[in-house]
């Protein structure tokens, strides 16, 4: 695992921006053979989502043969609910850039069949062969996606119940009302993510500290789901200064 502390989340966006514009360019996508990219919704990735519109802009970097997977989606809420992560994703990336709309795959929290709903997913990221990256944040309680503690190591794409802790956490975007925060959401499976080529997690906070701990110096264990990237052979971390306080 090669971890990367930098100072604060700016920085931290920065390098996680200019890392996805090398990988896709040293790639060198076609419509044939394009470049997977995962992505992940929530604060942390903000600021990457911000310099990769700059770099696009800046005519860095191209999303036209670029296809894309996202970790997650809420259960029972509209897609164009406001906090629904499909809003979250054109928000702040997706309409800023010039990816192909029928590149971006977003799991469906309404689908009328949920499993086959997850199924679908897995099988369309497998039409790709590999993911060639898969970006995450953390949780607090060190969940990856919606992986919540005591998800199996091994799972794949499928329906999670959120846990107390996630909804009082997430509840900050919905207007602080822990009701109004969906009790369930479509995951990727911990499994999904391990198949990725590579991954780089974006770590920023004090809040994050102790899963930050427990993916590099605790075991590796399926009560703190982050810590299985200590067994992916192209793991990266990108941290700031406060979230390394209890290394
Ligand atoms: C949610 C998402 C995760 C994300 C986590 C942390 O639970 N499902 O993918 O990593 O929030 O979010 P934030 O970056 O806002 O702290």
């Amino acid at each position: 695992m090669r971890l990367i502390p930098l100072q604060d989340a700016e920085q931290g966006g920065a390098w996680a921006a200019n890392y996805i514009v090398e990988q896709i360019n040293k790639f060198n996508p076609t419509a044939e053979k394009p470049f997977v990219l995962g992505l992940p919704t929530g604060s942390s990735p903000l600021l990457m989502y911000k310099h990769l519109i700059k770099y696009f802009k800046a005519g860095r970097v191209s999303f036209k043969n670029v296809v894309t997977f996202n970790m997650d989606e809420y259960v029972g809420i509209p897609e164009n609910h406001p906090q629904s992560y499909h809003t979250f994703m054109y928000d702040n990336f997706f309409n800023h850039v010039d990816i192909n709309p029928n590149n971006i795959h977003i799991l469906n929290g309404n689908a009328s069949d949920i499993e086959k709903e997850c199924q679908q997913y897995e099988e369309k990221m497998k039409s790709y062969g590999k993911v060639n990256l898969f970006i995450g944040g953390v949780g607090q309680d060190g969940h990856i996606a919606f992986n919540e503690p005591s998800s199996s190591l091994c799972s794949r794409t499928r329906i999670k119940t959120l846990t107390e802790d996630t909804r009082i956490a997430n509840s900050r975007f919905f207007d602080n009302d822990i009701n109004q925060v969906p009790k369930y959401a479509l995951t990727i499976g911990v499994g999904t993510l391990m198949d990725s080529e590579k991954v780089l997690l974006l770590v920023f906070g004090h809040n994050k500290a102790l899963a930050l701990q427990a993916a590099i110096e605790g075991s590796v264990n399926h009560m703190w789901t982050v810590s299985i990237l200590q067994t992916h052979q192209k793991a990266i971390i990108v941290c700031d200064d406060p979230s390394t306080n209890e290394l």
